[in-house]
């Protein structure tokens, strides 16, 4: 572990993980199909993206690397920010916007109908049933028609849910037709060893549900699956299903 002083980095060869200055996990340098299809898309869109929950914008400063013409970089946590914006250089700085606070309220701060793409990553498992919901429709209405949407999320398959007690509650939930079978707490299900950033509740999200609520919602899903999470940061490698990706659009 290597202390930087904004937030731990466990580096892990040409991976890290980044932990969070509010305990919520830690940033990620994806590896992923899903990240690169978006990163693909940022860079030739056009529009500007945005990198909701973007952390200390790892993610945020590959999407401005690979060519997005404006990056809007928005965390709950203004002190993330803070430290991705001084980490820019001056021509940087000119093509990002720094938006901070809740990203369920981002209708306030951004014009609706004016994102080309948004990237939500890892942090949709703090959400509630309700907030999931919730957030699907402010995705939508920030998006332009045709514009991409890529979440990434732990799954039920990930290290939160990584015993076999935890397997078991997930497996009945879905045998019963649960809607949400990934709630989780940490006192019931989680023996692993992140314990001290991660919160009490959270929630894991497999591809079915991400692509039930976006097409409730009114998007198409281009794509969705697990993915294997060893790829970015192999501590957390279960069985090659830890994380969800999906991909999708709002019809033109
Ligand atoms: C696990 S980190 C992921 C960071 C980065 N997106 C990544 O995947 O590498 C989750 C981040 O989401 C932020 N976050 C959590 N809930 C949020 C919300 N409702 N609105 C905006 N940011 C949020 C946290 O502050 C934290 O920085």
């Amino acid at each position: 572990m290597v202390g930087h002083g904004h937030g731990e980095k466990i580096e892990a060869g040409t991976t890290f993980a980044r932990e969070t200055l509010n305990g919520r996990g830690c940033e990620y340098n994806y590896n992923d199909e899903y990240f690169h299809d978006f990163l693909q898309f940022a860079a030739q869109c056009g529009g500007t993206v945005a990198d909701l929950g973007c952390a200390y914008g790892a993610s945020t400063k590959r999407l401005l690397d690979a060519g997005a013409t404006k990056v809007i970089a928005n965390d709950i946590c203004k002190e993330h920010l803070d430290i991705f914006y001084d980490s820019l250089n001056e021509m940087e700085k000119k093509r990002v916007q720094c938006i901070p606070g809740d990203a369920l309220e981002l209708e306030k701060y951004i014009p609706a109908g004016s994102l080309a793409g948004i990237i939500a990553a890892s942090w949709l498992n703090f959400l509630t049933p309700e907030q999931i919901k919730a957030v699907f429709g402010v995705f939508y209405n920030l998006l332009q028609p045709g514009g991409k949407l890529c979440i990434l999320a732990a799954s039920c398959y990930s290290d939160l849910m990584e015993s076999q007690h935890a397997q078991d509650v997930v497996a009945k939930r879905k045998a019963a037709g649960d809607q949400w079978p990934g709630l989780w707490n940490k006192a019931e299900l989680y023996k692993g060893p992140f314990a001290h950033h991660l919160p009490d509740f959270m929630h894991c999200l497999d591809p079915d549900v991400l692509s039930r609520e976006a097409t409730a919602r009114g998007f198409k899903v281009d794509k969705a699956g697990h993915f294997d999470f060893g790829s970015v940061f192999q501590a957390l490698k279960v069985d090659g299903r830890e994380w969800t990706g999906i991909i999708a659009t709002k019809p033109k």
